[in-house]
């Protein structure tokens, strides 16, 4: 599919008023996007576990307005009128306005809330700008009633992703592969396919524990970070790599070979984080906590070869992954060991999701 295909046809159903809600999980990628092209364009493929417990909750209520006024909407967070998230939400709506010709035509309120704390430190704009783009998805189809769940679906990934990149991975369950791959079938630059080839069981049921180093905000955005990899002396070599490991790990999830699996991932993390350092101008998002952390997991499994490993995101916070048969064990870990390097003892016992979820109001 091209984006052409993302343009609708004339509407049939114009209605009044109505309102739509949806839930759409956060992901933690296993193979990282980190550096893009305009628009959006991944420079490398990825593909991350949808979450479950990590979500945005977002409903949008709409009333037809004069087309001529441009784009309205209110946006209430948790409740409350939230005006520094106003500018992002229009860049939004002017990226997609061509590919939702009816967004000028109402007056939207967006009320959205997260199931995680809100000063965590976890990046709310994978699950916000997915669950953003299934409501006003959702209001497209009533506009389009023939529209096919496929559409729907590829479509939703599709203007997630002009959201925000990761994005696009947060609409399925529960690995989801985004960015072209000459060896995945389907794969596209665009939006997010469910990851198409065998998944023994154990990865089905995996959990994540994101453990809350740093709950302020960061130095560094990932959207300042993205840009650092043009000029980046190391790109070219990294986004091969990726592809690379996205090849590595299609036996590894077949077969259920966690040791391959920690290998790759951990090594995607400090990957991630090799290309801040070595960025120009260098940052580093890590803490003294989040390296003691890493360390603690370590030591951990080579004393009692129980499988957890760690991943990262673009910050502090290190998410410690591992199968639901090490569940009692990681568990107890994280209480004796963990907690301590973590801010307020906060941490969250998260796994792999199903995808989001349409809420009947
Ligand atoms: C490190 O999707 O947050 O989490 O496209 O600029 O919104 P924008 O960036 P974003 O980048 C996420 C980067 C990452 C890796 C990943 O999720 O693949």
């Amino acid at each position: 599919m091209t984006e052409k295909d993302f343009l609708p046809n004339p509407y049939q159903n114009f209605p009044n008023k109505g309102k739509v809600s949806w839930k759409a999980p956060s992901n933690i990628a296993l193979v990282k996007y980190w550096g893009k092209r305009p628009v959006q364009i991944p420079a490398n493929p990825s593909i991350s576990f949808t979450l479950d417990t990590c979500a945005t909750t977002t409903s949008v209520s709409f009333e037809k307005k004069n087309e001529s006024d441009g784009f309205s909407f209110d946006l209430l967070f948790e409740g409350r009128p939230k005006e520094d998230f106003k500018p992002k939400i229009s860049t939004f709506f002017e990226r997609i306005e061509a590919y939702l010709p009816f967004l000028k035509d109402y007056h939207f309120k967006i009320e959205t809330s997260n199931s995680f704390p809100h000063s965590s430190g976890i990046a709310s704009s994978a699950s916000g700008m997915a669950a953003l783009s299934l409501c006003l998805m959702d209001i497209e189809r009533q506009l389009s009633p023939q529209m096919e769940d496929s559409y729907f679906t590829n479509k939703t990934s599709f203007l997630a992703r002009l959201g925000s990149g990761s994005a696009c991975r947060s609409i399925k369950g529960s690995l989801v592969e985004w960015g072209k791959h000459q060896h995945i079938p389907d794969s596209s630059d665009l939006y997010g396919i469910e990851y198409p080839f065998e998944v023994e069981k154990v990865f089905q049921t995996y959990h994540d524990t994101i453990l809350l180093v740093h709950k302020g905000k960061k130095e560094v955005s990932s959207t300042v970070g993205h840009q650092l990899m043009h000029g980046h002396p190391y790109a070219e070599s990294r986004f091969l790599q990726a592809g690379q490991n996205l090849d590595h790990l299609k036996p590894i999830l077949a077969s259920g070979d966690l040791e391959g699996f920690i290998k790759l991932v951990e090594s995607e993390a400090l990957t991630l984080h090799a290309m801040m350092m070595s960025s120009m101008p260098y940052f580093m998002l890590m803490k003294p906590d989040t390296l003691e952390i890493i360390n603690k997991i370590w030591a951990y499994r080579q004393e009692t070869k129980v499988p957890v490993c760690f991943t990262l995101d673009a910050g502090a916070n290190v998410h410690m992954l591992y199968p639901d048969s090490a569940k009692d064990h990681a568990l107890q870990f994280v209480q004796d060991e963990l907690t301590a390097h973590c801010e307020n003892g906060q941490y969250i016992n998260d796994q792999v999701g199903k995808g989001a979820i349409k809420i009947n109001d």
